[in-house]
């Protein structure tokens, strides 16, 4: 029987939410992973020191079993240097997003203003603390993140020295971005290795396949593939797993996202199977991360093999990608 093995598998995005929703959820991605970088988008966003505290608390009691480290990230706004000097320690990045441009995003930047952002922009360079972004303009649909790029650019170039993320890209114009600006680095999903728009409403629409970014064109997912098969040492895999509840997804007005925290591993197992290119996965889970990221997770060791695996229809409310599919990989051993 085939098999494979990961060390330390690292999620750098990652929605773990609060409440009933964060105690179910948490230990799913605490099984099998190592630690995750934790979206502060809650209701409402994580913004201060006491809150970011006491959400880790929260995750970390939700997860007593299991060793996982909760990389803890803030939202953006435009923070003086003595509350980025307070908070550094205590956060791995800080999350930005464009106002309204996703759930819970309500309280996000509104214009990209240079002058306006320098003082905290110069500030988390400074403090090496590095910027994730989710990249999308309001403008068309499938046209939202290449529409992003010019963005990108002027932040990269004007702040040569800050680390940022294009969180969950899409596009080949992202992928190529990659190679532009020495300090513009990538999380990719699994999903978006997977599924173009075809998927989502070619046939069927299918609520649990609708997330932000949309799934793109075929000529996209090969961008993405080709980085992600190769380890491109500056993509990283970040699930963006957002679970909603059911009722939620299937609902007129769906929210956006899809949960892919419990069978992420697998998935990426036959995707870099299928694609003879296993021997790749281990920096794109999590050798790139630590390097770019800086960080050193405590050991674990996930043992997958090539054996189905029928993903549950749902866990506590909470629909999965693929539910009650089968899927080639499964989870054998976790140490
Ligand atoms: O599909 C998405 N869901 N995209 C995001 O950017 C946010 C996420 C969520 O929090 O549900
Ligand atoms: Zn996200």
């Amino acid at each position: 029987m085939k098999t494979h093995t990961l060390l330390m598998p690292l999620d750098m995005h990652l929605h773990l939410r609060d409440g009933v929703m964060l105690e179910d959820i948490a230990p799913l991605s605490a099984y099998s992973f190592s630690g995750g970088l934790v979206m502060p988008n809650l209701v409402p966003p994580v913004t201060t020191k006491e809150e970011l505290e006491a959400y880790k608390e929260r995750i970390m009691a939700a997860v007593p079993n299991d060793y996982f480290e909760p990389y803890m990230s803030l939202f953006y706004k435009n923070y003086d240097k003595a509350f980025l000097e307070s908070v550094c320690d205590s956060i791995l990045a800080i999350k930005l997003y464009p106002a309204g441009i996703t759930t819970n995003s309500e309280g996000g930047v509104s214009s990209f203003d240079i002058e306006t952002m320098k003082p905290t922009l110069q500030a988390m360079s400074d403090l090496g603390i590095p910027l994730c972004i989710h990249g999308e303009t309001d403008g068309f649909v499938m046209d939202r993140e290449a529409e992003f790029m010019s963005i990108y650019e002027l932040l990269a170039t004007n702040f040569p020295d800050l680390k940022i993320i294009m969180e969950h890209i899409t596009t080949k114009a992202a992928v190529d971005m990659l190679d532009k600006h020495k300090n513009l680095y990538a999380t990719i999903t699994i999903h978006h290795l997977i599924i173009t728009l075809d998927d989502v409403v070619g046939g069927m629409m299918k609520p649990h396949l609708f997330c932000k970014p949309i799934a793109k064109r075929p000529e996209d997912r090969e961008a993405l593939l080709h980085v992600a098969l190769s380890a491109h040492p500056k993509v990283m895999f970040g699930s963006d797993s957002a679970p909603h509840p059911q009722h939620k997804k299937e609902s007129c007005g769906c929210a956006a996202g899809v949960f892919t925290a419990p069978i992420a591993l697998q998935l990426l197992c036959e995707v870099f199977d299928k694609y003879d290119a296993l021997d790749n996965l281990q920096s794109f889970v999590s050798d790139n991360a630590q390097s770019i990221y800086g960080i050193c997770p405590e050991f674990k060791e996930i043992v997958l093999e090539k054996v189905p695996f029928v993903v549950p229809h749902n866990y506590s409310h909470v629909v999965p990608m693929y539910a009650g599919e089968t899927i080639g990989w499964s989870i054998q051993s976790v140490e």
